[in-house]
């Protein structure tokens, strides 16, 4: 049986390079109204030319017809600064797409739970911080755990971890959080299928499958650069030849974003108290030197002379 997601308009909340990409992909594919706020101005703006631009790419390329990526671009508006969260009052789920942080994913929650209506579905887009921690700041305060009101408000709130590029990338990943209902999860997986997207299920531990496994990874590439037993290029150069790898781990973590990867990684190191999940130095010094990767410019590779 199809489950249907009952989702008829949308709330992103960042218009970042990963919400930009879930709206882009909510419009076009799932086909539904979608509202985009971001509390920066500038962002929305660039998102907005990314998506246009995007949109532009594949009707040329013959992948969309002109009428449907019109359609698309007509469903997203956008939330004003005056409106904030409130502008997202009537939709029928938001998925948030901020950084990497858990105290800034927490009150966010908490204040959408506040300002929506307690059937909205609340999705969580954080690549590795605990989802039930995250559905714990929407009980109403004064309310215990397991009181009835309690267990429907952190009961909507689920992780749907997008992956970037979001347009390209074919995986959306599905976490529970201890509190999430069966309806939610049911309802969130038959939107990412909307969205064009398979789906596979992670329990909610730190970076989910995900990232439990990709973060390792990239570490270890940057600890043998650290080390010094390969340069960048023959490391990158081996996964992608040797393994192939689209792009090799070094080139993904700027991709990806060094600040991110660091959050990740130091989400994954409090978490389990694994000493293999501990970043590497050099990541560190790379993040305190706004050295984040390809959206600032500069990371293991230089952007700007591109
Ligand atoms: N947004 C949208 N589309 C993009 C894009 C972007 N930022 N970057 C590339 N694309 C599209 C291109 O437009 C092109 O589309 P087309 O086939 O219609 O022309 C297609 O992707 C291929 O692009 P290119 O030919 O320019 O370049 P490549 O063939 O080198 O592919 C890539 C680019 C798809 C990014 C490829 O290098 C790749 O798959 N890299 C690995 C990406 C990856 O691993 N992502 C997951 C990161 S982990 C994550 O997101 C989880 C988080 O929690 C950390």
């Amino acid at each position: 049986m199809t489950i249907a997601h009952g989702i008829r308009t949308l709330g992103v909340l960042g218009a970042g390079q990963m919400g930009l990409g879930i709206a882009y992909v909510s419009a076009l594919h799932a086909r539904v109204a979608v509202r985009l706020y971001d509390r920066a101005p500038a962002q929305i703006e660039s998102g907005l030319k990314l998506m246009d631009k995007l949109l532009d790419k594949d009707v040329a390329k013959g992948k969309v017809g002109a009428a449907d990526a019109k359609d698309a671009r007509d469903r997203v508006q956008v939330v004003s600064q005056d409106e904030g969260l409130k502008g997202l009052r009537d939709v029928d789920m938001v998925v948030e797409a901020a950084s990497e942080n858990l105290q800034l994913k927490q009150q966010l929650f908490r204040s959408l739970s506040q300002e929506l209506p307690p059937t909205t579905i609340l999705a969580s887009n954080t690549s590795s911080i605990s989802l039930t921690k995250i559905a714990a700041a929407t009980i109403p305060e004064g309310q215990s755990a397991a009181s009835e009101e309690a267990r429907r408000s952190a009961g909507r709130v689920v992780g749907l971890h997008f992956f970037n590029p979001v347009p390209v990338m074919k995986l959306v990943e599905l976490i529970s959080a201890l509190q999430t209902s069966q309806e939610t999860l049911d309802r969130a997986r038959a939107f990412a299928v909307a969205c064009g997207k398979e789906v596979t299920v992670s329990k909610d531990v730190p970076g989910f499958v995900s990232n439990a496994l990709l973060m390792p990874f990239i570490n270890e590439a940057i600890l043998c650069l650290e080390k010094g037993t390969a340069t960048r290029d023959d490391i990158d150069k081996t996964l992608k030849l040797g393994m192939n790898h689209p792009m090799g781990p070094l080139q993904l973590a700027d991709f990806i974003g060094l600040d991110t990867c660091l959050a990740i990684q130091q989400t994954l190191y409090t978490g389990t108290s694994d000493s293999k999940y501990r970043p590497s130095i050099l990541l560190e010094r790379m993040v305190d030197a706004g050295w984040l990767g390809k959206k600032s410019g500069k990371g293991f590779y230089d952007y700007l002379s591109q």
